[in-house]
């Protein structure tokens, strides 16, 4: 394995805050009353908390944990659900939070999910859309950045594990390469 490293800036964090308390907005202008928003562990829990601290009003949370990555760089194409929600939807407004829509594979999963469990309606917010890679259709009703097809990390993406913290989005990449 090449030593890879967050070199090249994608989106600084100035960036990333300014579109992400622009998209608190939008999502609160359609829902101004119910607002129930399940995150998906563990890459969108940054997003997440910057996304609520910048939404006024009432908005109550949950969380999902799904798996359709290994521990490298590629898709195993098969989503596994490691944690499901504590609360049942019947008639709840839900909008999914997620950090990157790649495949599309863990979204559709999700979306299917979600919708056959009762909730009045299930919309979807994604920091980042890298659609060259898209296998399935997902609408993304709420969406911060389209990315070009390069592995990012930071800003709660990680690889393996690693990188999570950084408060940007960086491409990984090998350094003498
Ligand atoms: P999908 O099911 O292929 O759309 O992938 C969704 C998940 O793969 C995301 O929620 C991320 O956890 C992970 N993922 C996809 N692309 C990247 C990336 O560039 N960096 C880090 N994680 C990624
Ligand atoms: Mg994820």
């Amino acid at each position: 394995m090449p030593d890879l490293k967050p070199t090249e800036i994608l989106l600084s964090a100035d960036r990333i805050q300014k579109r992400v308390a622009e998209m608190a907005l939008e999502i609160r202008r359609d829902f101004p009353d119910d607002l129930h928003v399940i995150a998906v562990l563990k890459g969108a829990f940054v997003f997440l908390s910057d996304l609520i601290r910048r939404m006024p009003g009432h908005v109550s949370l949950d969380f999902m944990a799904v798996s359709s990555y290994a521990k490298g760089t590629t898709s195993s194409g098969e989503v596994r659900l490691l944690k499901d929600l504590d609360t049942t939807l019947d008639g709840r407004n839900v909008v999914i939070v997620e950090d990157i829509v790649d495949t599309g594979l863990t979204l559709s999963y999700m979306l299917a999910n979600l919708h056959a469990r009762g909730a009045a309606s299930v919309k979807l917010a994604a920091l980042l859309d890298k659609y060259e890679r898209r296998q399935k259709e997902v609408q993304i009703d709420y969406l911060g950045f389209k990315i070009p097809d390069e592995f990012v990390v930071g800003y709660g993406l990680d690889f393996a594990e690693r990188y999570r913290n950084l408060p940007f989005i960086a491409v990984l990449k090998n350094p003498e390469a």
